[in-house]
C-alpha cells in the first residue's frame, strides 16, 4: 500500500513513517519544515520504499502531485498550539482548517480511498463525563481545538459524499522521543536551566492523560486498519491522568534535582487550557489495543533521549 504522510517530519509523523515502513508499505512524506526536521526522518530515509516532498498543505498542487498513485493518507500537518491558536488565531485557521481541506480536495481528486486525521482530545473543550466518550458534546474551548471539530466535520462529510474512509484520532497529550514541546519538555529544560527552582503555568492541579508515542502508533495503525464504518472517531489516550504538580516532581526526581516550585496561579496554564482530562479508551480497546508503557517509563525513556540530546 503506498502512504503519504503530512506533518512527516514532526514528532508524531515522523514515528508513523518508520512504522509503516516497518509494515512493509511505501511512504511518502509531506512537510514543509516549519516546525519537522529532517534529522527525525533518518530512519525513514535508510529504506527504498520512503520518499520525502518539501510542500506546504496549503499549495494544492503540489499536494495532488504527492497523491498520485496513494491510497491512504495520514494527515498530521498542523498549528499543533493551543496557547498561539489565542494569540494568532488566522495561523490556526489557516493551517488547520484551510489546510485539512486541501488534503481532503487533492485525496478526492487522486481518489485515495482512506483519510486517517490527527485530531485531539481539545475537542470536547471542559467534558462534562470523565472519561469522556467519542459521543460527548463538542464545545472547544480554543481557536486550536475549534479549527480540528472543523477539520472532522470536513473528513466527515468528504467520507459521506465522495467515499473517502475518514478515520478520526483524537489524541489525548502524546509524548516521547523526538517531541519537542509540551509541559516535560519545558520543565526539563528550565531544571537544567535553573535547578532550584521550577516555574509551573497555572496552579500545578491540571489534570490530564497522556500517553507514549509507541501506544499512540499503534493505536493509528489499529484504527486504520480496523475500521468498518465509513467514518468513525476514536479517543485515544491512556486510562489514567496525572497533575502538573506529578510530572513536576517525576521529572525533578529522575534529574535528582529537589527544585522549589513557583506558580503563575489560575486554573487553566493559558488561554484554552483545558484543566481536566481524561477519555474514554473503551472504543479503541475493543479493536484490540492496549497501552503498553507505564507513564514512569515513557517519561524515562523520553528524559534519557532529551538528555542524550541537549
Ligand atoms: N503531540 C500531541 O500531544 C498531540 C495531541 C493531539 C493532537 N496532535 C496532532 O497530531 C499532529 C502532529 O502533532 P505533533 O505533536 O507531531 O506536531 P509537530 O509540530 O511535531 O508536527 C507537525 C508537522 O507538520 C509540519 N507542518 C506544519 N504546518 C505545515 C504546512 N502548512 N504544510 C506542511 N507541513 C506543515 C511541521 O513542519 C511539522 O513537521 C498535529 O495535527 C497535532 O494537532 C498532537
Amino acid at each position: 500500500m503506498k502512504c503519504l504522510v503530512t506533518g512527516a517530519a514532526g514528532f508524531i509523523g515522523s514515528h508513523l513513517c518508520d512504522a509503516l515502513l516497518k509494515a512493509g508499505h511505501h511512504v511518502a512524506g509531506y512537510d514543509d519544515l516549519s516546525a519537522g526536521k529532517m534529522e527525525n526522518l533518518a530512519e525513514a530515509q535508510k529504506s527504498k520504499r520512503f520518499g520525502f516532498v518539501r510542500g506546504n498543505i496549503l499549495q494544492l498542487k503540489r499536494l495532488e502531485e504527492a497523491c498520485d498513485g496513494v491510497d491512504v493518507i495520514y494527515h498530521f500537518a498542523a498549528d499543533p498550539f493551543v496557547k498561539q491558536s489565542a494569540e494568532n488565531p488566522v495561523h490556526s485557521f489557516e493551517q488547520n482548517v484551510v489546510g485539512t481541506f486541501n488534503v481532503l480536495e487533492a485525496a478526492r481528486r487522486k481518489e485515495v480511498k482512506q483519510f486517517i486525521f490527527a485530531s485531539t482530545s481539545t475537542v470536547y473543550g471542559d467534558a462534562e463525563v470523565i472519561p469522556t466518550p467519542e459521543d460527548a458534546a463538542l464545545q472547544p474551548i480554543s481557536n486550536y481545538g475549534a479549527s480540528k471539530v472543523c477539520g472532522e466535520q470536513y473528513v466527515s462529510s468528504y467520507a459521506h459524499t465522495y467515499g473517502i474512509k475518514g478515520t478520526v484520532l483524537r489524541y489525548a497529550n502524546i509524548f516521547g522521543e523526538r517531541s519537542d514541546h509540551g509541559v516535560m519538555r519545558d520543565f526539563y529544560f528550565k531544571l537544567k536551566a535553573k535547578p532550584d527552582e521550577l516555574e509551573i503555568l497555572g496552579n500545578g492541579k491540571q489534570n490530564k492523560s497522556y500517553l507514549h508515542i509507541s501506544d499512540c502508533i499503534s493505536a493509528t495503525l489499529l484504527a486504520a486498519s480496523k475500521q468498518k464504518s465509513m467514518f468513525e472517531p476514536f479517543n485515544v489516550g491512556s486510562r489514567e491522568k496525572h497533575t502538573v504538580n506529578e510530572i513536576a516532581k517525576t521529572i525533578s526526581k529522575h534529574m535528582k534535582l529537589k527544585p522549589e516550585f513557583k506558580y503563575t496561579g489560575g486554573r487553566r496554564g493559558w488561554v484554552g487550557d483545558v484543566a481536566l482530562m481524561l477519555l474514554s479508551t473503551k472504543k479503541i480497546e475493543r479493536l484490540g489495543w492496549k497501552a503498553e508503557v507505564k507513564f514512569e517509563e515513557g517519561v524515562k525513556r523520553y528524559l534519557n533521549w532529551l538528555s542524550n540530546k541537549s
